[in-house]
């Protein structure tokens, strides 16, 4: 008798513990939002295409440092209402001789509309 009780109360603590971790902590299946995650293949054609853009864009909006993209050095990305890639980028001034410079580039994608914004995009010192 007093063993099935404590059998009892300790399943009733069981599911309180697991119901509240349940309520804290997300389930695995599922993108955990507001994290970056590593890119594994900065060689994969998507990413490259959305380095592409990145440069693109910064070219259209500031003409005076026009930037030839090189390679992608390393890369996260976040899933939101679509994607966060932040990339960091090699390129090169197209009026200088050869010097390489590192940006940091955030673009927005909402890959179902084929849309990206570009963020923002930065020199790295
Ligand atoms: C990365 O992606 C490129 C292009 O799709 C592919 O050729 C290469 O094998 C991939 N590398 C790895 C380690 O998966
Ligand atoms: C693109 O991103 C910039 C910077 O965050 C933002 O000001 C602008 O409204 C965005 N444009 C679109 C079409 O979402």
């Amino acid at each position: 008798m007093r063993t099935q009780q404590v059998y009892f109360l300790f399943s009733l603590l069981l599911i309180t513990i697991t119901s509240a971790a349940g309520g804290l902590t997300p389930a695995k299946s599922q993108p955990l939002p507001g994290g970056y995650t590593p890119i594994n293949n900065i060689s994969d054609p998507h990413v490259i295409e959305v380095a592409r853009f990145a440069v693109e864009e910064h070219n259209k909006q500031d003409d005076a440092h026009l930037l030839k993209f090189l390679r992608i050095l390393k890369g996260w990305s976040q899933v939101v209402a679509g994607i966060n890639y932040r990339l960091i980028i090699a390129a090169k001034p197209i009026n200088c001789n050869g010097k390489v410079y590192h940006y940091e580039a955030i673009v927005y994608e909402r890959p179902w509309q084929h849309f990206m914004n570009l963020t923002s995009f930065e020199l790295i010192k």
